[in-house]
């Protein structure tokens, strides 16, 4: 047997080196070089990119965090815009909230709080979208305020470094609790950053690297032979299947029939092919007789299927050509306009579906 996990402060010690040495180069971020020559981290870089990193990997934030500050480089710019631009900027990106979140939080910094974001992580838990995770990452990272931040990789590997046998979610504030204790005052948001790091590069869900990891010697999980087991997660409840049917009606000019989505609910404010509602129903309403237009010779193009968090959707996508006076919230969009639409994904499959052989409509 080992001895006990060494104290606190040298697994922080531990892992700082190894980020040192091997921080991800991630375009928000300002890595340890940066920070050693004296550079700060931009609040608003932070923020935003931690909005857009809830529930999506770094591969498939960087393009859009790069269009993001691109076209809107401070908190006032992206204020300045319209919601509907910033859904379609975001549009692919998923769990749509978090677009009008952004708009609604750039808003109260202009507003509430003279264009600077508020530098603790309880200030930072007043404004619009921003929860604890969020406010903490801010806080440590942009602030220097010695917070724990724990997202699913922390969670991970906090979790095996004290063998934490109550499952998700339970474990949850036992796991703060631990990462809060781990916690430096110097360099906390580098210490998140490493853990994060950590998480994502060595300590993996499936064959962690262990014999890579900086924290090998502190690690009670790996200590018992079995790193995989943790975190402990409640078994998988299967995602009960709704259906509809998606319309995609092409005018003479080839453009495309498309609509606003109501103000709340599910891809609020997203854009959308006309469908039916989607229900749980498994025997009907997918059919063309259920179309919600006047049209036409509609031809079945196939089914798309999406995941969202509560439940599997499978669409029949049905095509035809037609005309027709637009009802309110509804518009033609031609070929060249549509890659800007605010298409969440699932629209995008109904669209490539349906159009599969139509090069003109280039959707990416
Ligand atoms: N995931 C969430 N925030 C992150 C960050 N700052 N660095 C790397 N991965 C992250």
């Amino acid at each position: 047997m080992r001895p006990p996990a060494e104290s606190v402060t040298s697994v922080a010690d531990r892992l700082l080196a190894w980020y040192d040495r091997h921080a991800r180069d991630l375009p928000w971020r300002t890595g340890p070089a940066e920070i050693a020559r004296g550079e700060k981290p931009d609040p608003y870089r932070v923020w935003l990119s931690e909005i857009m990193l809830q529930q999506t990997t770094v591969a498939a934030v960087k393009d859009y965090f790069a269009k993001f500050t691109k076209k809107w480089p401070d908190v006032g710019a992206l204020a300045a815009a319209s919601e509907d631009d910033i859904l379609k900027a975001w549009a692919g990106l998923g769990y749509y909230s978090r677009a009008r979140n952004l708009k609604k939080c750039a808003d109260a910094v202009m507003a509430d709080h003279g264009g600077a974001f508020p530098e603790s992580s309880e200030g930072l838990r007043t404004l619009p979208g921003v929860g604890d995770y969020t406010s903490a990452a801010i806080a440590a990272i942009a602030f220097g305020e010695p917070v724990a931040v724990v997202d699913g990789n922390v969670e991970r590997v906090v979790s095996r470094l004290h063998c934490v046998d109550t499952p998700l979610p339970e474990a949850k504030k036992q796991i703060r609790k631990l990462t809060q204790a781990m916690t430096p005052a110097g360099r906390p948001g580098d210490f998140a950053q490493a853990m994060m790091d950590l998480g994502a590069t060595l300590c993996t869900p499936k064959r962690p690297a262990c014999l890579h990891c900086p924290l090998r010697d502190d690690c009670r999980a790996l200590d018992a032979g079995d790193p995989e087991r943790f975190p402990v997660k409640p078994p998988k409840k299967a995602k009960p299947v709704r259906r509809g049917a998606a319309y995609v009606l092409t005018n003479p000019v080839g453009a495309i029939l498309l609509e606003k989505r109501g103000d709340s609910g599910l891809l609020a404010g997203m854009t959308q092919v006309p469908t039916t509602g989607w229900t749980a129903r498994q025997d009907g309403a997918t059919d063309t007789s259920e179309a919600p237009l006047p049209a036409a010779d509609w031809i079945a193009c196939g089914t798309v299927g999406h995941v969202f968090t509560h439940f599997e959707l499978r669409l029949d996508v049905f095509r035809a050509e037609g005309d027709l006076t637009p009802e309110v919230r509804q518009w033609w969009s031609a070929p060249e306009t549509i890659a800007g639409e605010a298409l969440p994904t699932v629209m995008k499959k109904v669209l490539v579906l349906a159009l599969d052989h139509e090069s003109q409509h280039d959707l990416d």
